[in-house]
């Protein structure tokens, strides 16, 4: 997988940034609570809201690998 590469093309958020920011979570029992703190910080899914399943999915699996 490319980090560079742009999952939310309407806010031109990287998977690197968003991985930035599963980077500094302590609390990794609620998915959607990461997913609204990267949300947060990055803006990403708030456009046309197309990205959410990708960026959910890619959150999924890096706690899992936690
Ligand atoms: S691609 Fe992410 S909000 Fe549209």
């Amino acid at each position: 997988m490319d980090y560079r590469e742009l999952v939310c093309k309407c806010k031109q958020v990287t998977y690197e940034q968003i991985d930035n920011v599963i980077k500094t979570e302590t609390d990794i029992s609620d998915v959607v609570k990461v997913f609204e703190d990267v949300q947060a910080q990055t803006h990403c899914s708030t456009g046309c809201g197309g990205c959410h399943d990708k960026i959910m999915d890619f959150i999924a699996d890096k706690l899992y690998e936690r």
